[in-house]
């Protein structure tokens, strides 16, 4: 089976190797357990490695019984064959809850570490809450300096292997930067060929924070997102021209933009 490439990236001073192809385990209205269980399996037998998930979206426990699973079943050998990306919402954005909120993660995985742990929105919110949109009574600042000190602590305590941020502009990368011992490996936000981000991809790029794109396919069938992406016309020609699929066309694109 062919392995998917992978990136070197780097917060901490050993650096990461990254499969640039994750499976995200978001789903809306949300998978029940048993679908999202059955679909690592299956990504981690056609070769998946990478998964992306979040106290948020409740996939978590899931994601861990799977991994529990393919251990057991030896589809794979070893936990470090897989990279595990999860993230600290908003409802525990601060200073003294972040570590606490990473080892609650690692309790859902059933894992040690994670490879890395990312800040999930650059907000605090003032009530435990997992379903968006929130109201906006709710949303805070984030205590930007205090809640990067908890994610480095994470890395600290192995928690987590590195730390990372999503759904952050330049501004709010500066403010990480300004502070971190440990810079943001990892930027995951919203990026496809509607959506470019330009800005912020050469701002990525010059303070060496690699950017993960979510919603690769624009989303279609979800409530943020539309099917502008893989209605394409353009991306539609490229793939007819290659006998390809426009979600393949697509996943190419990003592949070799970053
Ligand atoms: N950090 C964040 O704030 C954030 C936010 C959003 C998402 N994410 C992460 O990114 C992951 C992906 O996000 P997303 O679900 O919005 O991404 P997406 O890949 O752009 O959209 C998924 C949609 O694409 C469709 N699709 C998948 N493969 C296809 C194919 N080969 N041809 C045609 N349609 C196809 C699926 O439709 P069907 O349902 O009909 O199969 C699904 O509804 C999430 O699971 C999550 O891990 C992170």
């Amino acid at each position: 089976m062919a392995k998917v490439p992978e990136v070197t990236i780097s917060s901490n001073v050993e650096k990461q190797l990254m499969p640039v192809i994750g499976m995200g385990t978001c789903s809306y209205p949300p998978a029940d357990h048993a679908t999202v269980k059955s679909a690592v399996l299956e990504a981690i037998k056609v070769g998946y490695r990478h998964f992306d998930t979040a106290f948020a979206y409740g996939s978590e426990k899931p994601l861990g019984e799977a991994i529990v699973e393919a251990l057991q079943t030896g589809l794979i050998k070893s936990r470090d064959e897989l990279f595990i990306t999860t993230k600290l919402w908003c409802s525990f954005a601060h200073p003294d809850q972040i570590v606490p909120a990473c080892k609650m993660s690692l309790q859902n995985l059933q894992l040690e570490y994670v490879d890395m742990y990312l800040i999930h929105h650059p907000i605090r919110l003032t009530e435990v809450i997992r379903k968006t949109p929130v109201e906006v009574e709710i949303i805070r600042p984030i205590d930007l300096k205090g809640v990067w000190e908890g994610m480095e602590e994470c890395i600290k305590l192995g928690l987590t292997k590195g730390i990372g941020v999503s759904n952050f502009s330049c501004e709010k990368l500066q403010e990480v930067l300004c502070v971190a011992t440990i810079p943001p490996a990892v930027n995951q936000v919203e990026l496809n060929p509607v959506w470019q981000q330009k800005r912020l991809v050469e701002f990525c790029k010059a303070k060496g924070i690699h950017i993960t794109a979510y919603s690769p396919l624009g989303a279609n069938n979800t409530k943020w997102g539309d099917n502008r992406v893989l209605d394409s016309d353009v991306l539609r020609e490229i793939a007819n021209a290659r006998g390809k699929s426009t979600a393949q066309v697509k996943l190419i694109f990003f592949h070799f933009k970053s």
